[in-house]
């Protein structure tokens, strides 16, 4: 089966985690990625986390797949000159490099498009260009205090907290590749490359969008009627940290199920769907509720939302998150069971979509990875294991026309 993106070249000038998420992404869909790393250490997460002494880090393995490596000094003449060439070759360059080292490098957008006018030439940075802070380094903590997801994440009584999910890093790796795409299929139309620039904070911040809405809401109204601080609790001017609240137009709370004294996931999510109350009422065993004044309408509901979960909690209590959801999704409840990493792995379900999926290593034997979350119907992307350091580095260079005497003269000079 062929795939859509054979045939595009991508150098990858990506490191740690949002950059090579992206191009990740783009070889498994047939790109040919090829990852550019210094001679000797390569990208830092090859090392950082090990579980495995000397073998690649599972940070890097999880993040690289499907890429091959060239180990390529930058800074030196010989460096610069063979990325030079392969910038001629190239559809595409994807950089996360820290606000002007590119340009440090000697490699500016005008010199690049100079060598090849139809580059494009992608860039993560924490801020966007022109932004009071667009000189500062930023890790994925940083972006989602600065994309206002902390601020809008935890608990009321509790701090600003940042979420396990990559919301400034992976999430930043796919608005760029959506934004390579795009400039691919407009260079098919001008036949010229442009810059992409994608910043962590303005991707959190697209991703926090109900939460400006939330803003505007509160602008004008003084209250958020979905929150758990409404309506017995306070607002000030500034949207409040909403527990497990449903962020939408539907309540919704995690709740305890059988064993949460012991197992810290014995939980479900738990959505009180306006038109589901009827079938919520009949799962629990409380047909009295249908009709009654105080619980027949999301508005009556509201003042008792925390009640209405408790009376569901010990329903909950003889049954665990499995049995429920299984009783629930009858009476077509939106609901899950909280499911831990441990569970994820050993799904069979996501096993058998390819979403979690086991893939060889030379050096580390097999491990684990997310493979593609995006399904096609005429495309079965194959994950690869990750390259180990420079293992495509004779190969890529021999391509780009260096004999045998010359690669061997620049793997002398440590420019590879
Ligand atoms: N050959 C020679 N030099 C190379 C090289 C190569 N193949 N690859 C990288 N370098 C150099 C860079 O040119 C840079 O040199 P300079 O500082 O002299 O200009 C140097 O290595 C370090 O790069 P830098 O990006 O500053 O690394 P860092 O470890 O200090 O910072 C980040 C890491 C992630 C904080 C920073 O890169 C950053 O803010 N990136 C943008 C946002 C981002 O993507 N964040 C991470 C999300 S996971």
């Amino acid at each position: 089966m062929s795939k859509p993106l054979e045939g595009i070249k991508i150098i990858d000038f990506t490191h740690v985690q949002a950059g090579p998420a992206c191009t990740q992404l783009l070889a498994w869909f047939g790109a040919d990625v090829i990852k550019v790393e210094r001679p000797g250490s390569g990208d830092v997460t090859r090392s950082q986390l090990r579980d495995i002494p000397d073998a690649d880090a599972l940070y890097f393995t999880m993040l690289n797949s499907n890429k091959r490596s060239l180990t390529l000094d930058t800074k030196t003449p010989e460096g610069k000159e063979v990325l030079e060439k392969l910038v001629k070759e190239s559809d595409v360059l994807v950089e996360n490099f820290a606000p002007g080292a590119l340009d440090r490098m000697g490699f500016t957008w005008e010199r690049l498009s100079e060598l090849n006018p139809k580059l494009i030439v992608a860039s993560v940075k924490g801020f966007s260009d022109g932004h009071h802070y667009d000189d500062l380094k930023v890790y994925e903590n940083v972006a989602q205090c600065a994309g206002g997801a902390a601020s809008t994440t935890g608990f009321w009584d509790g701090p600003p907290t940042v979420s396990a999910a990559a919301l400034g890093d992976s999430n930043t790796g796919m608005h760029l590749a959506i934004g390579i795409l795009t400039a691919l299929i407009g260079r098919g139309q001008t036949g010229r490359g442009q810059k992409v620039a994608v910043s962590m904070q303005d991707s959190v911040i697209n991703l926090c969008r109900v939460k400006l809405r939330d803003q505007q809401r509160l602008d004008r109204v003084g209250y958020l009627e979905e929150y758990p601080q409404y309506p017995h609790g306070e607002f000030t001017d500034v949207v409040p940290r909403g527990g497990n609240a449903g962020g939408g137009g539907q309540p919704g709370w995690v709740l305890k199920c059988k064993g949460w004294e012991t197992d810290p996931n014995a939980y479900i999510y738990f959505t009180i769907q306006g038109h589901a109350w009827e079938p919520i009422c009949r799962a629990l065993g409380k047909p009295e509720w249908i009709d009654d004044p105080n619980y027949a309408t999301p508005q009556a509901r509201q003042p008792h939302i925390f009640d209405i979960f408790a009376t569901i909690e010990e329903w909950l209590a003889d049954k665990t998150k499995y049995e429920a959801v299984d009783i629930l999704r009858k009476f077509d409840i939106p609901c899950a069971p909280v499911l831990s990493m441990k569970e994820i792995a050993n799904d069979p379900s996501l096993r058998a979509s390819g979403t979690i999926v086991e893939v060889p290593h030379k050096e580390r034997g097999s491990y684990l990875t997310v493979g593609s979350p995006i399904k096609f119907s005429g495309l079965k992307p194959e994950i690869t294991g990750s390259p180990l350091l420079g293992e495509h580095t004779d190969e890529i260079l021999a391509e780009l026309g260096y004999s045998k005497d010359q690669i061997a003269h620049l793997h002398a000079a440590r420019s590879v």
